[in-house]
């Protein structure tokens, strides 16, 4: 573990759950837990618990659950040691840094402080004499001075090594330089800079810090984009470029785009909410960054088969993370940069207004697909349309878009509208059978949710669940459990409750908070999922007679095992001739 658990203790003390939770989510009170609306799914009626008393939360809704470290993480999409920090400073403590992590994160400042110092270095290069042509293809392209200066834009000179030696003359050394995606080994072990000749964008993140770059060539060689690569800084995944103004937009919404250009151009034309990805598909990482400083997003990717392909891709997983998606058609131009400039910033703002909500992007998506001249494909897309129509959520989308499709089909409305009963039926009657199978399928539903974590003997770990969930509601009781950790036949549950003992003998508080460092946000998921489903009362019978079960089972698995392993050395024996 990275820090002191006695430093962990009183941090988890100074941060009750109900505070930590309650600066995001509103609570009320109901029995001795609280419920409020999940943070991380979209919902109307809360599933989201906060159990004080076990220092827990655990959402019924979509299974997530833990301490308030694990809180922050997912919250504000830190990882473990920036959580700890963030609620140590919450609490007005002083965090003591182990070597390791101190050594990381001081490495990591040490790369910040020397990709801004880089960033000033290309800039003062795009003004220097050898910049000239950076600046002649900057004119060309439209980009104004205010918008080189807001997205500190500069130029990689034409050499090996000029951004190794002015950056050795500050003091950082060539490893670093590495380490921070800028410079590269050759085989024979010399260092030279990773960009020449590039435009070069900044890449930075959310809290202001330069993290990474990306350069463009100004003539048609390849490749044309060249980015840093992922580093202890810089992860594309979790990054997006122009957030960091695009934050502090007005507008209500982001406009999310394909490239570095088109997020410029559309700043530069008024349209102060644009972000771009960094080369990469979108993530989950992604959407959820999004949702922090948004409820709606416009996707604007480009209209060739790519775009479409990511758009497609994109709808669900914004949506997912609670978002309203908007997709922005555009006719005449590849991408919002030559819109832009093409057609100037009030058409691209008409688009905007009009920009149409998935429903309808993805009927019109429909509608293309086939001829509606044709009467055979009328029928097709008629079933189709009656397809996805029913599962619109609300009744008055559905007729909405009925009418709409009856109108493109030509199609009497009635038709339609019996098309999308028939079909919103059938799906319901779907749905409900596949819940009364999952409903009788009880060892399905015994066996955890969260991927990677399985149950080898059911019939043991529904005793060591049960086990687990008494011991941290009366930790008083624990010294009666006389069971190794090796014997539960989950290992997941046998280490929580191990380490639980440890913490005992360690006079540390006997609760899932202690254990939050041990295991990955996906293992304390579970465990709260344990803790709350098995709400039952205590008794140190009760425990005893789960702890029999759990022995029961492990010494019948070992004596099977032992018969098996028993019968196939016998059976060597035989093969081989020497006799039973
Ligand atoms: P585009 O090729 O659409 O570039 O790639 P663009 O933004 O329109 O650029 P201009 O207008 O030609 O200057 C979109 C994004 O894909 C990534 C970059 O992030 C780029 O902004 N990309 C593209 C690369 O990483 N490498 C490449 O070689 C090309
Ligand atoms: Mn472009």
């Amino acid at each position: 573990m990275a820090f002191p658990p006695a430093f962990l203790d009183e941090l988890a003390a100074r941060n009750p759950i109900e505070d930590v939770v309650g600066q995001y989510v509103s609570l009320t009170r109901r029995g001795s837990n609280l419920f409020g609306l999940c943070p991380f799914h979209s919902e109307k009626t809360p599933s989201f618990s906060v159990a004080p008393d076990k220092g827990i939360y655990y959402c019924f809704g979509c299974h997530k659950g833990g301490g308030p470290i694990n809180f922050i993480m997912e919250v504000e999409g830190l990882d473990y040691p920036d959580a700890v920090r963030f609620l140590a400073k919450r609490a007005g403590m002083e965090v003591p840094e182990d070597r390791e992590h101190s050594s990381v994160y001081r490495k990591q400042e040490r790369l910040r402080a020397l990709c801004k110092e880089a960033a000033r270095f290309y800039r003062q290069e795009l003004f220097a004499p050898g910049g000239q042509e950076a600046r002649d293809y900057l004119i060309r392209r439209g980009v104004s001075s205010q918008t080189v200066s807001r997205f500190g834009l500069g130029y990689s000179p034409n050499a090996w090594s000029a951004l190794l030696d002015t950056m050795e003359k500050m003091g950082y050394t060539k490893e670093e330089l590495r380490d921070a995606g800028l410079a590269l080994q050759s085989k024979k072990g010399g260092y030279y800079d990773r960009f020449r000749n590039r435009l070069m964008f900044p890449i930075i993140d959310v809290r202001g810090n330069v993290i990474g770059f990306g350069g463009r060539v100004m003539d048609d060689s390849t490749p044309k984009y060249l980015n840093s690569p992922e580093t202890i800084i810089f992860n594309k995944r979790k990054n997006l470029f122009a957030l960091n103004v695009a934050k502090k937009s007005t507008r209500g919404q982001l406009i999310l785009t394909e490239g570095y250009m088109d997020a410029i151009a559309l700043h530069q034309y008024g349209f102060d909410c644009a972000v771009a990805s960094l080369g990469t598909a979108l993530t989950q990482e992604h959407t959820q960054l999004l949702a922090k400083y948004t409820k709606a997003v416009v996707l604007t990717y480009d209209g060739d088969e790519a775009g479409q392909n990511a758009t497609r891709r994109a709808i669900p997983m914004l949506e997912q993370a609670g978002l309203q998606v908007k997709i922005l058609r555009m006719q005449g131009a590849k991408d919002p940069d030559e819109f832009l400039h093409k057609f100037g910033a009030d058409k691209f703002q008409a688009l905007l207004q009009k920009s149409e909500n998935q429903a309808e992007y993805r009927l019109q998506t429909l509608k293309n697909r086939y001829d509606l001249q044709d009467d055979a494909q009328r029928v097709s897309f008629l079933k189709e349309a009656a397809e996805l129509i029913s599962t619109f959520t609300t009744p008055v989308e559905r007729e909405v878009y009925g009418t709409r499709a009856a109108e493109a089909a030509g199609i009497s409305q009635a038709a339609m509208e019996q098309e999308i009963k028939r079909a919103y039926r059938r799906r319901t009657a779907q749905a409900k059978k596949r819940q009364e199978r999952a409903d009788l399928d009880v060892a399905g539903q015994q066996q955890p949710r969260e991927k990677g974590i399985r149950y080898a003997n059911l019939k043991s770990a529904m005793a060591e669940e049960q086990l687990l969930a008494q011991v941290l509601k009366e930790p008083t009781l624990l010294p009666t459990v006389k069971l190794l950790p090796e014997q539960f036949s989950s290992p997941l549950l046998g280490r929580a409750f191990g380490l639980l003992r440890q913490c005992q003998l360690e006079g540390r508080p006997v609760s899932l908070p202690s254990l939050e460092g041990d295991f990955t946000p996906e293992e304390m998921n579970h465990l709260s999922s344990v803790v709350r489903r098995r709400d039952t009362l205590v008794s140190e019978q009760a425990m005893a007679d789960c702890a029999d079960v759990i022995r029961n089972e492990y010494e019948r698995t070992v004596r099977t095992g032992d018969d098996a392993l028993r019968a196939m050395q016998q059976k060597l024996r035989t093969k081989k001739g020497y006799g039973g």
